[in-house]
Parts: structure tokens; C-alpha cells; sequence
């Protein structure tokens, strides 16, 4: 279909050393959807969003992107970002220099590049803040900026492991309000890993529950897409069914990842 951004048909990976990270999986993303990976810890998140990202190879399967392997994502003018749970920004530029990069890595002048990162900075509610230093920043602002930076390149395709995991709730539910504005609102597709299950809840258009040994979607949930992703949505009845259901899913995957690794011992 044409609005399929990501296809995995029985995608694989074993390492080196034999450990099965992920079993056959098979994902289909579309346009505008907010995907969110969760799971107990080493059940393949991360190895999942790196083959989207095409950081390393899958062993068997096959990856779609667009409709195209990953040389057409280029060729179509298509953008992929990833953001990291660290905000790794560069501590001797600051704020604007640090969100243009992206864009002087591919060649674009420095009037537009700067005009392009103050509106990925506004974007994120840090129009303000361009003159500053990393240092001189939270927490919380520091991981605006490095969304910031993903969001200047006008990526197709976000994908982000655990990014608000060392913020405080406080913080962190503003971020996912942020999130959710530029998913719902302005169409960005998302690929969210974490290990919060309220954040899933809360961002979600479609969660994978995932389970370890080997990795692999255990279950598929999804969520209506036309909710209000506010503070009231956060304090309503169907927020906390949602939070249950997903609860029930994910104490289903984890136990059977711990059946799994006893199993294979
Ligand atoms: N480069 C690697 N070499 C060997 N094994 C690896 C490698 N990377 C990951 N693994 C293994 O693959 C499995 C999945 O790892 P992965 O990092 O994807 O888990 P995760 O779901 O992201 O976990 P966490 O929630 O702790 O971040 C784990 O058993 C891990 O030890
Ligand atoms: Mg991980």
C-alpha cells in the first residue's frame, strides 16, 4: 500500500557469538502511526530499531522501506532520524550550532541551516534558546534539543530508543505531550522503544509487546488513533483501561521470556 513506510517479512538476527536476538518478526508501519516497542530488557528492542535503521543487517527476513530496500530511501528523498537515550550534544557549540549539524553534514548554508534549526527549535518550545550551551541546559532541554536535531532534516521516519528514560515524570510527561503534537498533529511517523508502560499508553497508536529468548512480538495492541493525547487523556477512565490491558500483555511476555531462559538453560 502506498502509505506503508516500513515492512519486515520473518526478520531475524543472531549475533556473531549465537545469541538469537530476535526471532522471525514481521512489522508493518504506516504513514502516521506512533509505534511503540516495550518489553523486558533484552527482548530485542533496541536490536529491532537498529535494523530499522539499517545500523546492521538482519540474518534472514527482508526490510522494506517505502516499498524500496535501504539504497531507495535516499534515492526517494526519504529521511530517517534516530535519537538516542542520551542526548549526546556537542559541549563547545551551542544550542543552534548543535541543531544545524545534520544539515551542514549535507552541505546546506549556514543562513537557511540556522533559520531551519530555529524552527526545529521552536518546534520543541526552545525557540529562545539557541544562543546557549549545552551546559547550560536540564536535563529536559537538553533531550528538546536532541530532538530538535532529529527534527531539522524533516525526517519521514523518527525512530527513538528509550529517549526520556533518565528524565524526571514531570518532565518527561511534557516531552510525550510534545511527541504526541508532532505525531497526531503533524503527521510524523514514530518508532518509540521504552520501558514505560504508561508512556506506551499514553503515545501509542499501536504498541508491540515484546518477549525475550528469543526477542520477538509476543502481542499487538492498538489504540484509537482520533484520542487527545493531553493531560486530561492522562487522567481518564481509558487511559487507565489501556494502562491495564497493557499491563496484562506485558506480565504475559515476561513471564514467558523467564519460561524461555529457563528452557534454554
Ligand atoms: N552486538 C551484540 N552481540 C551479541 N548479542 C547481542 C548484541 N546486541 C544485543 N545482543 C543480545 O540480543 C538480545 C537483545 O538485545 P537488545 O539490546 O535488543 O535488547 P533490548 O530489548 O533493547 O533490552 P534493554 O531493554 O535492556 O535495552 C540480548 O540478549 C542481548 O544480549
Ligand atoms: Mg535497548
Amino acid at each position: 500500500m502506498s502509505d506503508t513506510v516500513l515492512s519486515l517479512d520473518a526478520v531475524e538476527k543472531v549475533f556473531p557469538n549465537g545469541v538469537r536476538g530476535l526471532a522471525p518478526v514481521d512489522l508493518t508501519v504506516r504513514a502516521g502511526e506512533f509505534v511503540s516497542l516495550i518489553g523486558p530488557s533484552g527482548c530485542g528492542k533496541s536490536t529491532l530499531l537498529k535494523l530499522i535503521a539499517n545500523l546492521h543487517g538482519p540474518s534472514a527476513g527482508s526490510l522494506r522501506w517505502w516499498g524500496s530496500d535501504f539504497r531507495g530511501v535516499g534515492q526517494k528523498g526519504r529521511r530517517l532520524a534516530f535519537v538516542f537515550q542520551d542526548a549526546t550534544l556537542m559541549p563547545w557549540a551551542n544550542v543552534g550550532r548543535n541543531v544545524r549539524l545534520p544539515l551542514d553534514l549535507m552541505g546546506v548554508d549556514r543562513a537557511s541551516g540556522d533559520a531551519r534549526a530555529r524552527t526545529a527549535l521552536a518546534r520543541v518550545g526552545l525557540g529562545h534558546a539557541a544562543e546557549r550551551y549545552p551546559a547550560q541546559l536540564s536535563g529536559g532541554m537538553r533531550m528538546r534539543v536532541s530532538i530538535a536535531r532529529a527534527l531539522v532534516t524533516e525526517p519521514d521516519l523518527l525512530l527513538m530508543d528509550e529517549p526520556f528514560g533518565a528524565l524526571d515524570e514531570f518532565t518527561r510527561n511534557r516531552l510525550d505531550e510534545e511527541m504526541a503534537r508532532l505525531c497526531y498533529q503533524d503527521g510524523l511517523t514514530t518508532l518509540f522503544v521504552t520501558h514505560a508502560l504508561h508512556e506506551a499508553a499514553f503515545l501509542s497508536s499501536n504498541v508491540m509487546v515484546m518477549a525475550a529468548h528469543p526477542g520477538r512480538i509476543h502481542a499487538r495492541y492498538a489504540i484509537d488513533r482520533t484520542i487527545v493525547r493531553d493531560e486530561a487523556f492522562r487522567l481518564s477512565e481509558r487511559f487507565a483501561e489501556i494502562s491495564r490491558e497493557l499491563a496484562v500483555l506485558l506480565e504475559a511476555a515476561s513471564h514467558e521470556s523467564h519460561l524461555a531462559a529457563e528452557m534454554q538453560t
